[in-house]
């Protein structure tokens, strides 16, 4: 019998004890043991739950426990989270986790741990939530070279985006409801702001290019200046506006940035709605492949999670390695990058003329306009908003 552990009984934790739980029969014919939750570590009791006579509040119980050979770490953040999933792989554990920061930040070095153990470090839910992404990436796409990967990575903005796009609700309102559903961060900046996006786009970037970035560097811009005259705008222009996580090989490295982008209406990627996250893969062979399903959520994210227990229970011999790179990941500045742009303005059509020859402006309810721009880098668009009232600009996806 493989026994396993979870660090955490929050929202992905209790889900993972659950779907263990529910397809106990069938992975233990998948693995040929059967695979059983011993502990799980939490900081106070829960009282008549399901697994109450399971939780443990001492982490070195599990550390200390021969029995455990996998741990779930489903903590979240780069504090505890950090030192139980080291503290754990040290101790010979295989560790699996959907902590995005912690893989992001620290996770080529816990690695390296790994490999040195000769365990597993899995965290296939650290992307894209219940979404079979990096596996994929990894396994089936290996005979590529992967030289772009983009896509909406972070479903609390992609719920409330297309709750103010199509049910006409205010962004907090929508937030509220996505935290209500379990979608959010415990603190909503992470979302919001674009963090958490750009956290997996440096997951992404890691596994597709095989250097190691530093996701603090990546530049990353949210969805809070998004409004309801962008979202009316971007309809008339035949787009809609969706947070990008967007990553493209360049010579030496990789060009890697977040933000809201215009997405053609005919693009597949225009059609994910609500908490639905899709990330495109552009492969030497393969050509462009995209990856589909519930970014975020319980018992999707418990799935990827269960996924990781159910690997490295199978591969308790062999380790599998997901190769988060070597350090030193190049980061290619983002503003050469050439794309057309939706800008928002309050100004006559000569006046946008005067400044974009080719621009062709629509007007909103709001008296505003919204027009689309020749191809231009980002300065020197910057350069030439300034002789107009531009009120918002972003991206259009290629
Ligand atoms: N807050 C994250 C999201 C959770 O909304 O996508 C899943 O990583």
């Amino acid at each position: 019998m493989i026994k396993f552990a979870i660090l955490g009984y929050g929202v992905v934790g209790s889900g993972v004890a659950e779907v263990m739980a529910e397809q106990r029969e069938k992975i233990a014919s998948v693995v040929g043991d059967a695979v059983e939750l011993k502990s799980i570590l939490v900081r106070h009791g829960y009282p008549g739950d399901p697994f109450a006579d399971k939780m443990v509040t001492d982490f070195s119980l599990i550390e200390n426990d021969p029995e455990i050979s996998v741990v779930a770490e489903v903590i979240g953040g780069v504090g505890a989270a950090y030192e139980y999933s080291k503290r754990a792989l040290l101790a010979g554990k295989s560790v699996v986790s959907s902590n995005k920061e912690l893989v992001a930040t620290h996770g080529a070095e816990l690695n390296e741990i790994a490999r040195r153990k000769n365990v597993n470090y899995l965290f296939e839910g650290s992307v894209g939530g219940g979404i079979p992404l990096l596996r994929p990436l990894c396994q089936c796409l290996a005979a590529n070279r992967v030289d772009e990967v983009f896509g909406i990575l972070n479903g609390t903005t992609n719920y409330i985006l297309t709750a103010m796009d199509t049910e006409g609700q205010d962004f907090s309102e929508a937030l509220q409801k996505a935290q209500e559903l379990g979608y959010a961060e415990a603190d909503p900046t992470a979302d919001v702001e674009g963090i958490d996006a750009c956290r997996k786009t440096a997951i992404l970037a890691d596994l597709a290019f095989g250097r190691n970035m530093d996701a603090s560097a990546i530049p990353t811009r949210g969805i809070t200046k998004i409004t309801s005259a962008d979202l009316e705008l971007a309809r008339a222009l035949d787009h809609t506006i969706k947070l990008l996580g967007h990553a493209i090989r360049t010579e030496d490295g990789c060009c890697a940035f977040v933000e809201p982008h215009l997405i053609p209406l005919s693009h597949l990627l225009a059609s994910v709605s609500g908490v639905m996250n899709a990330c495109v893969v552009r492969g030497s062979a393969v050509g462009e492949v995209m990856f589909y399903g519930p970014g975020a959520g319980k018992r999707p994210t418990a799935s990827a999670v269960a996924a990781d227990i159910i690997d490295a229970a199978q591969h308790q011999a062999y380790r599998k390695d997901t190769d988060l790179g070597a350090p030193g990941g190049v980061l290619a500045p983002e503003a050469a990058l050439i794309s057309r742009w939706y800008v928002r303005a309050e100004a006559e059509p000569d006046e946008v003329r005067a400044v974009f020859p080719e621009a062709v402006p629509i007007y909103g309810s709001s008296g505003e306009c919204g027009f689309l721009t020749e191809p231009l880098d980002r300065p020197a668009l910057e350069a030439k908003l300034p002789a107009l009232d531009a009120r918002a600009h972003y991206r259009v996806l290629h």
